[in-house]
């Protein structure tokens, strides 16, 4: 078991990621930590496995302080995946696999036939093996991180956007794979998402985080749907017929705003707008991703470099859904969804407001057709 008791994280520069978090996550069980980008689900997870100390508070593993004894220990005891999952490219798929196995001493043999058991586990086929990662998929990558997570067998897995970065067919896919492996293995993890659907297909509990790192509401997917408990997971769920049927309405007729946006030679000395953030793109209008005061100072007049920028969240392509942005909105560390035409050039942005408005404008005609029947 996982237990959050009052954990406070304050970062040196003054900003509150987690606020007072108290929860547990049950021996064998899933929890889902979700929320918009910025609400504290990184932050939180990673203290779990001491890659980050809180300021207050205490999360024990088992009822043990994670604080105490090795961080080594700990972290041998909780597998890790993250979203672009950090394979050795020099490596093959299977040595990869057996990465951990190999750092703990397990001799190579071994290790490669216990990594090609825990692939074919997530559904991996075996010809892969010799192959190195750039030849694979997004979703055969990231299944080979779950594969290198999973290969030391440790009871507590804990992911972080795993599958935020492949596409929504291939995204199902893992989905489901996750659920069947979970049936199976029972191990208890944390799922970071800022996908509302997601977390209510894969959680046995799910965490919702409103801003600040302050959590809304902790409870199984259903009484979260049957009653939200703030305003704000209501919004996040959606009111009458949900979030799920925003697949369905095409994002066509969103209104969206000018993208505060800039080349990235210019971006050093660009002004800021209102909202605090610069869409950074390449000469031809690629967007490559945000840039907020502090990093912009921190620059002193040169090119931002990838680790300046902060990631794009996932983007709103021409002819894409309501869904997909609400998802734009969400992902993305400014608030702005970003849109792109059918070359990847950056058009404008999108708030979730502005998806708020398209849908009870798309509700109101809608009850106005069933009002005339
Ligand atoms: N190293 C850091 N220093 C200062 N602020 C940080 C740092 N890492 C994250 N933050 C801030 O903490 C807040 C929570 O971040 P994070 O946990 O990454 O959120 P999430 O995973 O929900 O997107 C954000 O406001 C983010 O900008
Ligand atoms: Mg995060």
């Amino acid at each position: 078991m996982i237990e959050f008791n009052h954990v406070t994280k304050q970062y040196p520069d003054g900003t509150v990621a987690v606020d007072n978090l108290s929860l547990k996550v049950e021996k064998g069980s899933l929890t889902v930590f979700v929320g918009p980008s910025g609400c504290g689900k990184t932050t939180s997870m990673r203290m779990v496995n001491r890659m980050l100390e809180p300021t207050l508070g205490q999360i024990r593993l088992d009822g043990v302080d994670v604080a105490q004894g090795s961080a080594v220990e700990l972290r041998r005891g909780i597998g890790y995946v993250i979203q672009n999952v950090g394979l050795l490219p020099h490596r093959t798929v299977v040595d990869n696999v057996a990465t951990v196995l190999l750092l703990q001493g397990v001799h190579r043999k071994e290790a490669r036939s216990r990594a090609l058991d825990v692939m074919e586990r997530v559904g991996l086929p075996l010809e892969l093996a010799r192959r190195f990662p750039a030849s694979l998929s997004g979703g055969q990558e990231q299944r080979v991180g779950v594969a290198r997570a999973l290969a030391a067998d440790p009871q507590v897995m804990l992911m972080d956007e795993p599958f935020s970065a492949v596409d929504p067919l291939v995204r199902e896919e893992l989905q489901r794979e996750l659920r069947r492996l979970q049936a199976e293995l029972h191990k208890t993890i944390i799922f970071v998402t800022h996908d509302m659907d997601e977390a209510m297909l894969l959680g046995d509990r799910v965490a919702v985080f409103g801003g600040h790192g302050t959590l809304q509401q902790y409870a199984p997917p259903e009484e979260i749907l049957a009653r939200p408990a703030t305003e704000f997971v209501e919004s996040l769920v959606g009111r009458d017929r949900g979030y799920r049927a925003l697949s369905f309405l095409d994002a066509a007729e969103l209104s969206t705003r000018p993208a505060p946006v800039v080349s990235i030679a210019d971006s050093a000395t660009a002004d800021l707008p209102d909202s605090g953030w610069l869409l950074v793109t390449t000469q031809s209008g690629h967007p490559m991703g945000w840039l907020d005061a502090a990093h912009q100072r921190s620059l002193n007049g040169a090119e931002p470099g990838a680790e300046a920028l902060a990631p794009l969240g996932s983007q709103l392509i021409a002819g894409g859904s309501l869904r997909q942005a609400l998802d734009a909105a969400l992902s993305s560390p400014s608030g702005q969804g970003v849109v792109v035409n059918s070359d990847g050039v950056a058009t404008g942005v999108i708030g979730v407001d502005e998806v708020a408005a398209r849908l009870a404008q798309v509700r109101a005609a809608e009850a106005a057709v069933g009002a005339n029947r």
